[in-house]
This record gives structure tokens, C-alpha cells and sequence, in this order.
């Protein structure tokens, strides 16, 4: 973690209660994600316990404790998607890409999350792939978008 950044942040904030979301926020822009040495001198900064910051950063879903891999791929668990069978999409997903929802690949290629809903139901089921959303998915779009890694080479045996 880069030391000076995260004193300069925290230089911009008094230490009030309040500065608690602000400064995970700026923290977040800064670093991708809110590293756990981040959670323990905001807490000493604002006077407040670690397990409070943490709770408050695992709240919210605009916070990441995680980083985010290079390719960050979003699987749509909303019901429209589900009715068209995204649970076996997912399972595809996770078995071409070697992780489950919620992790990252060793080598930060790969990130996996699932969300309520892409907001494209009309193309169920939908994923995205960073910025792109990719509709009507089937089992052979997975392949073809997620050509086998050695990782999830690893992990389909
Ligand atoms: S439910 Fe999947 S895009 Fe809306």
C-alpha cells in the first residue's frame, strides 16, 4: 500500500465521524479497493474501532475489499435472467474462468460478482464483461468469450 497517498488523503479530512464515507470513497478511487491496512488507520484516524469501518465498507456495495481483475465479468441472477436458466450460465462462467462468485484469479486476469439485475431482462439471460453487456446467453457464448484459462483448466478436471 502506498503510504504517502493514503496520508495525503487522510490530510484532506478532519477525522470526524462523518469523513468516514468520503474517505473510503477517495480511498477506493485511489487504490481500486479498500486494502485492510486502509480499514485500520482510518479507524485510528476517525477514533472509532476497525470492525466499525469494515462493517461499514461490507454494507455497502460500492465498496470493494477486493480488487477487481482485468477482466471483471458480472453474472445477472434477476429474475428474467434466472427464468432463462442464468444459474447454469454462472456455473459455465465459473468453470471456464476457474472462480467462484465473489473471487478473483490469482493473476488479477478474471473477477466474478453477480448482481439483482443488468437492466436488459428483454436479452435474458445477460452477463457483462467490464463495460460490455452480452444478452441470450448460452452455455457455448461462455466458451467462446471465456476461452479456457490455465487456472479454470485447473479447476474443471
Ligand atoms: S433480470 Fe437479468 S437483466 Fe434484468
Amino acid at each position: 500500500m502506498k503510504e504517502e497517498l493514503l496520508r495525503r488523503i487522510l490530510s484532506s479530512y478532519k477525522g470526524r465521524k462523518r469523513d468516514l464515507i468520503p474517505i473510503l470513497q477517495a480511498v477506493q478511487a485511489n487504490f481500486g479497493r479498500l486494502p485492510e491496512e486502509a480499514m485500520l488507520r482510518i479507524a485510528r484516524f476517525i477514533g472509532i474501532p476497525e470492525s466499525e469501518v469494515y462493517s461499514v465498507a461490507s454494507f455497502y456495495t460500492q465498496f470493494r475489499l477486493t480488487p477487481l481483475g482485468r477482466k471483471h465479468v458480472t453474472a445477472c441472477r434477476g429474475t428474467a435472467c434466472h427464468i432463462r436458466g442464468a444459474p447454469h450460465i454462472l456455473r459455465e462462467i465459473e468453470k471456464a474462468i476457474g472462480i467462484k462468485e465473489g473471487e478473483v484469479t490469482s493473476d488479477l486476469e478474471y473477477s466474478l460478482e453477480t448482481v439483482a439485475c443488468i437492466g436488459c431482462c428483454a436479452l435474458a439471460p445477460c452477463i457483462r464483461l467490464n463495460r460490455d453487456v452480452y444478452g441470450e446467453m448460452t452455455p457455448e457464448k461462455v466458451k467462446e468469450l471465456f476461452p479456457a484459462s490455465d487456472e479454470g483448466e485447473q479447476d474443471v478436471q
